[in-house]
């Protein structure tokens, strides 16, 4: 039964994911007119240029606060093999000098996906680049030496995509990371295994992006990836005349939504109190305007 639900909703949703980029709704960049919505209640406001901008100031101001706590990293490691270690999951693109954070599942494949496209058709950016450097082609920050890596995270824009947890979680889970475990049995078996089988699916992204030492420029947040992608873009310099695919990420919400009250209610209070820690810092730096997990077990005095 249980095995059923799994497979009928893995169907769904990889019917969603089809249409992601078959959907090719081409719109204008420069028709920024979308929706999104934001921080608390204001769903259905437009966004402006304006208040994309004002939202990416107050990711990153939450962002400089969490980092200006005791005990986080903000500088390399001294050794080359730490500080390939620490910027493992962070990916270059050398050609529009982006910079991204390779988080599982939170729109990272989308931007990708939009990256291959910009390159087949030639696009480079307009971006004022302080030293016009070459840095070779790999495409792992982790793969240069430590002289580099400080230069291509002072001279590149840097974006890091993050998401809810607990819709991380079971994305993951439903992309087949917990062979023969049902939900609770896959929640017990991160809560309770430690850092050694960790895996970047559900790694929190703190840990992943290193957000206090890379320093990011654009914090963008899945459920408004397609206003958020494309403010970037423009700010970025993207020509006009070039054309982004829409991302659906907001359009899978209702999924998700009865997806987090499903699983939720599969776990005890102690599991949801162990994933509220677990998960700890991201809830505390990016505040998730639809968290479930958040609202109902993580808030002091909840649950
Ligand atoms: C790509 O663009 C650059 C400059 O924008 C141009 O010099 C080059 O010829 C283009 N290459 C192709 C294959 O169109
Ligand atoms: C780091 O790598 C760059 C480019 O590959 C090279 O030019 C430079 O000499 C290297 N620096 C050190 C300290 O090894
Ligand atoms: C942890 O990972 C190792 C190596 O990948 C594997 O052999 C081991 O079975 C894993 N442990 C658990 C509890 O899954
Ligand atoms: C969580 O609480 C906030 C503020 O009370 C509310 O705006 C939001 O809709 C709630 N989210 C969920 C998923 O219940």
């Amino acid at each position: 039964m249980r095995f059923l639900a799994r497979l009928l909703t893995l169907a769904f949703l990889g019917f969603i994911s089809l249409l992601w980029w078959r959907h090719l709704l081409w719109r204008n960049t420069a028709q920024n007119q979308g929706r999104l919505a934001m921080e608390d209640a204001e769903e259905d406001v437009p966004q402006t240029f304006d208040s994309l901008l004002h939202i990416q100031q107050l990711r990153k101001k939450a962002l400089r606060s969490f980092c200006s706590e005791r005990g986080k990293i903000t500088r390399l490691p001294p050794t080359q093999q730490e500080a390939s270690q620490a910027l493992s999951s962070i990916m270059v693109d050398h050609k529009l000098h982006f910079l991204y954070c390779k988080t599982p599942a939170t729109g990272v494949e989308g931007w990708e996906r939009l990256l291959e496209m910009l390159l087949e058709k030639n696009v480079s950016l307009q971006l004022p680049i302080p030293h016009h450097q070459q840095f070779g082609s790999q495409k792992a920050l982790s793969e240069y030496n430590r002289t580099s890596m400080e230069a291509i995270m002072q001279s590149y824009t840097k974006v890091m995509f993050v998401r809810e947890p607990f819709q991380r979680l079971i994305s993951a889970y439903m992309h087949g990371m917990a062979d023969g475990l049902n939900f609770k049995e896959f929640v017990q078996y991160i809560l309770y295994s430690g850092s050694r089988n960790r895996s970047m699916e559900w790694t929190p992204s703190v840990s992943l992006c290193r957000p206090c030492l890379v320093r990011y420029d654009y914090v963008i947040m899945f459920g408004f990836l397609d206003n958020e992608v494309r403010h970037l873009m423009l700010r970025a310099g993207l020509p006009e005349n070039i054309r982004i695919p829409e991302f659906i990420d907001s359009k899978i919400r209702w999924t998700y939504r009865w997806l987090e009250e499903q699983m939720l209610s599969q776990l005890s209070l102690r599991e949801r109190k162990g994933l509220c820690h677990f998960f700890r810092f991201d809830y505390h730096t990016f505040r998730f305007p639809r968290s479930l997990l958040w609202n109902l077990t993580c808030i002091p005095g909840s649950g």
